[in-house]
């Protein structure tokens, strides 16, 4: 029998089981890199301006990731707890996405105007300022620190490589945006903005 021919030859099993997985990841990835709802942005998504894009490069160096998870999952608990669950349309200009899975912290996908600029400026400080049982660390070097303004435009015209439709403009005018600007401030500008456009929807 064939099948039999199959089992008593281990290259030829190893090489069907590849080509049997391969297909069926195909399958299942293929279609996503096509469908409407993965890849068109929702209503009013703009690429991050340059103090954001910062910002977000702040967020990432700091480590913020490891902790905060930005991705709201469909059940009860989770948006009942922070707000409408995540789509796919809002990470279309994501890159590298920040989803995550581990929830030292809490979910920060939609925490863009849930606390005041001030708020969040004393709680990077020092969490226990406000928060008097957090554990979270503090971040006081982010107030001494600037944006390093000349690699801003290089990081857009990258970015606008993969497909993230900045404008001549918008590269031209983005040191400016942010030169001499402290870090604080490009990380707060980024968390103030997180998942605004689809928040008070449940
Ligand atoms: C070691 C884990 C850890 C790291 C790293 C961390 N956090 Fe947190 N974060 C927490 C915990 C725990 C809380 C809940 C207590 C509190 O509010 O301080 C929290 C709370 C928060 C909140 C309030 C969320 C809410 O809905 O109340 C924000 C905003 C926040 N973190 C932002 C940040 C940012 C920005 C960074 C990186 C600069 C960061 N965190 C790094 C653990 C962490």
């Amino acid at each position: 029998m064939k099948h039999q021919k199959i089992e008593r030859s281990p290259s030829l099993m190893i090489g069907l089981i590849i080509v049997a997985i391969s297909f069926g990841t195909l399958v299942e990835l293929v279609p996503l890199a096509f469908s409407k709802s993965t890849t068109t942005p929702i209503e009013g998504l703009e690429p991050y301006s340059a103090l954001e894009l910062e910002g977000r490069d702040i967020y990432i160096r700091e480590g913020c990731n490891t902790c905060h998870s930005q991705m709201i999952r469909p059940l009860r608990a989770e948006t009942e707890r922070y707000g409408h669950y995540s789509v796919a349309g809002e990470f279309v200009y994501d890159r590298p996405f920040l989803w995550g899975s581990k929830r030292t912290g809490p979910d920060l996908a939609r925490v863009g105007g849930r606390y005041s600029d001030e708020w969040h400026r004393a709680h990077l400080y020092n969490p226990r300022d406000v928060v008097p049982e957090s554990n979270m660390p503090a971040f006081p070097w982010l107030f001494e620190a600037t944006i390093d303004a000349d690699i801003t435009p290089r990081k857009m015209a990258t970015l606008r490589k993969l497909g993230v439709p900045y404008t001549d403009d918008d590269i031209a005018g983005a040191e400016a945006a942010v030169t001499d600007v402290r870090e604080i401030d490009a990380l707060v500008a980024y968390l103030q903005q997180l998942g605004i456009l689809i928040q008070g929807r449940r």
